[in-house]
């Protein structure tokens, strides 16, 4: 389904990303893969091997910095001569409410998951046009619902969501598609990063979250991969401007009172 595509993963040194990267391998995709952590990298980069595909392209450095973003582009041209598909994955989560919030949180959520995804797709997008290639952005379940603690997040990922929305609108005449998937609470290291009392605080917050999902389960980084595959990939070809919730159900769930 993806022999010969040529796939830019960014963000693919751990969770979805690294997901990702080996599933789109397994595919016989030529992969970029793009992070900060050459260590994971290298990890990712030899699991897509082992799962018999093509040796990724590594491409490290900081979103943040737009001399990284014309690396990205310019190293897969110089591997490939063509792009495909981009999956804008990298992102990062900090909580913080409107009371407590930084500009140097703002700042770093903003730049990471809303700036690097404009600047990275605008490089990405002639060579998009040449193959009638798509994007799909990794968004959240918190781009189109409301939490409070974590005001800079949501607020990145509802201005993702109309990225997806604008842009599909602006590259669909010129056969470009832009579709994102939404994905609720799924374990990977940016949960794990958060600030927690303790270990075990854990285990109650993954069973929490379970009770508020009607299909009773926390999501897997396979749900969501396999969900972006699908975006990815011609079976989709008349899907434009569609944000996926990936959320067993969640986001149809509106708290009403208990009139038993
Ligand atoms: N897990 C969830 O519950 C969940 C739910 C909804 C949406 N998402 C979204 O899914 C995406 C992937 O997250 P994940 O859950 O897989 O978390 P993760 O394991 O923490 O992965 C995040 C990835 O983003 C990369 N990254 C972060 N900041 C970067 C920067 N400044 N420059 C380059 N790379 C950067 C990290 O690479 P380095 O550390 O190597 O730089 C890492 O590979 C994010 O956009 C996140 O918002 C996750």
């Amino acid at each position: 389904m993806f022999s010969n595509k040529v796939v830019i993963i960014t963000g693919a040194s751990s969770g979805i990303g690294e997901g990702l990267a080996i599933r789109f391998a397994k595919e016989q995709a030529n992969v970029c893969i793009t992070g900060r952590n050459i260590t994971n990298l290298e990890k990712t980069a030899r699991k897509c091997v082992e799962i018999g595909g093509n040796k990724p392209i590594m491409v490290i450095g900081d979103v943040t910095n737009d001399e990284h973003l014309k690396d990205i582009v310019n190293s897969t041209i110089n591997a490939f001569g063509k792009i495909d598909i981009l999956i804008n994955n990298a992102g990062i989560l900090k909580t913080q409410s409107l009371e407590q919030i930084t500009a140097d949180n703002y700042d770093d959520v903003f730049n990471t998951n809303v700036r690097a995804v404009v600047f990275l797709s605008k490089l990405v997008a002639p060579y998009l046009i040449q193959t009638k290639g798509n994007i799909v952005n990794v968004s959240s379940l918190a781009g189109m619902k409301s939490y409070s603690g974590s005001l800079s997040y949501n607020m990145s990922k509802a201005a993702l969501d109309q990225f997806t929305k604008c842009t599909a609108l602006e590259l669909a005449q010129k056969g470009v598609r832009v579709n994102s998937v939404n994905p609720g609470y799924i374990p990977t290291n940016i949960m794990r990063s958060l600030p927690l009392p303790d270990e075990s605080f854990r285990t109650k917050i993954e069973s929490a979250y379970k009770t508020v999902v009607p299909l009773g389960r926390n999501g897997t980084i396979n749900d969501v991969v396999e969900a972006v595959l699908y975006l990815a990939n011609e079976n989709s070809s008349f899907i434009t401007g569609h944000l996926l919730p990936i959320d067993g159900g969640r986001n149809l769930v509106t708290p009403r009172p208990d009139l038993e």
